[in-house]
């Protein structure tokens, strides 16, 4: 990797990927937004940034030539919840959108990566330990695009060499942007609660257990993919990776450990009750540990301890 497109980089994962590969690599590391989500700051200043929206397929081939790019991070999407409530715009940008990026790939010869998710899988797939290479059914908008991003991506490699890797992340945890409108950003959104006012409204049933993340390993693991040697990979759009899994009670109670006084109640969302419930319990990333040796660092006390110190630092009044 020398010059990089990100595509949403100003998003969840985006505004700190982009961060990440300006620290590793000397080459340019394009920030691609869209107007009405500038970049700003130090995402601003560390670098270029070009308007790229992922459904104009002129504007990614315009930046990937201009900056001679060699890959592309393709991050645009709309969360499961979001999906739902708008499932054609949702095709338009993960379907459209990937298949702009990987038409430009295919002609100017870059290397793709762009995330899956657990949201690939539903209801009749195994719940624990969910393997590798089982049914997707999602339900979901998004976890149709997921699945059908999956398999175009894999043809564009098949069939044209484009060089497509992906991870299907779980839910992700920062302090730095927030997520808009998925079905696991309760464990974002619990953290911003417990700092500000001590108490959470969670809108996922307790019992439910889902995949997450802690940021800093997602950036690793979406670096590291990329970096892969490609002889070692029998797999590639898209692999399980997982760090932790838990439930509202489990992530509450490990908050109490460092915030005693903290409470927890219930008010279900049906729509993200019914997703969270289609997604697995918990995912077996064998492969990515023996493919590309994948493995995360961050446990969920870890996690907690420095999002809330992270968090009391920015609310500090
Ligand atoms: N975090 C996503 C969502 O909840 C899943 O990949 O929509």
């Amino acid at each position: 990797m020398k010059n990089v497109l990100v595509i949403g980089a100003t998003g969840q994962i985006g505004s700190e990927l982009t961060m990440e590969l300006r620290k590793r690599y000397n080459g340019d590391i394009v920030a691609g937004y869209i107007p009405g989500a500038e970049p700003k700051g130090e995402l601003l200043e560390s670098g270029p940034s070009e308007i790229v929206d992922i459904t104009n397929d002129q504007q990614i081939a315009a930046t990937v030539s201009k900056y001679q790019i060699d890959t592309i991070y393709n991050l645009a999407a709309l969360l499961s919840a979001v999906a739902e409530a708008k499932p054609q715009l949702a095709w338009k940008i993960g379907m459209g959108g990937l298949f702009n990026v990987l038409e430009v790939a295919r002609e100017k010869n870059c290397a793709v990566f762009t995330p899956s998710s657990i949201g690939v899988f539903g209801n009749n797939t195994p719940k624990d330990k969910t393997p590798q290479d089982t049914i997707r059914n999602p339900r979901t908008m998004y976890g149709v695009t997921k699945v059908s991003g999956e398999l175009l991506s894999d043809y564009y490699y098949i069939r044209f060499g484009v060089d497509t890797r992906s991870v299907r992340f779980p839910g992700l945890i920062s302090y730095v942007t927030p997520p808009g409108g998925g079905t696991t950003d309760y464990a974002v959104d619990i953290y911003y609660e417990a700092v500000k006012k001590g108490h959470f409204v969670c809108p996922i049933a307790a019992g439910t257990f889902m995949d997450m993340m802690y940021m800093p390993d997602a950036l690793h693991a979406a670096i590291q993919i990329m970096e892969a040697d490609p002889s070692r990979l029998k797999h590639r759009n898209s692999f399980n990776i997982a760090s932790m899994s838990f439930d509202p009670e489990i992530i509450a109670g490990n908050i109490r450990k460092y915030m005693p006084e903290f409470t927890i109640e219930y008010k279900i969302d049906p729509l993200r009750q019914a997703i969270a419930d289609s997604w697995p319990n918990s995912l077996d990333d064998t492969c990515a540990r023996e493919e590309w040796d994948w493995e995360p660092h961050y446990t969920l006390d870890v996690m907690t301890q420095d999002m809330l110190s992270k968090l009391k630092t920015r609310f500090k009044k």
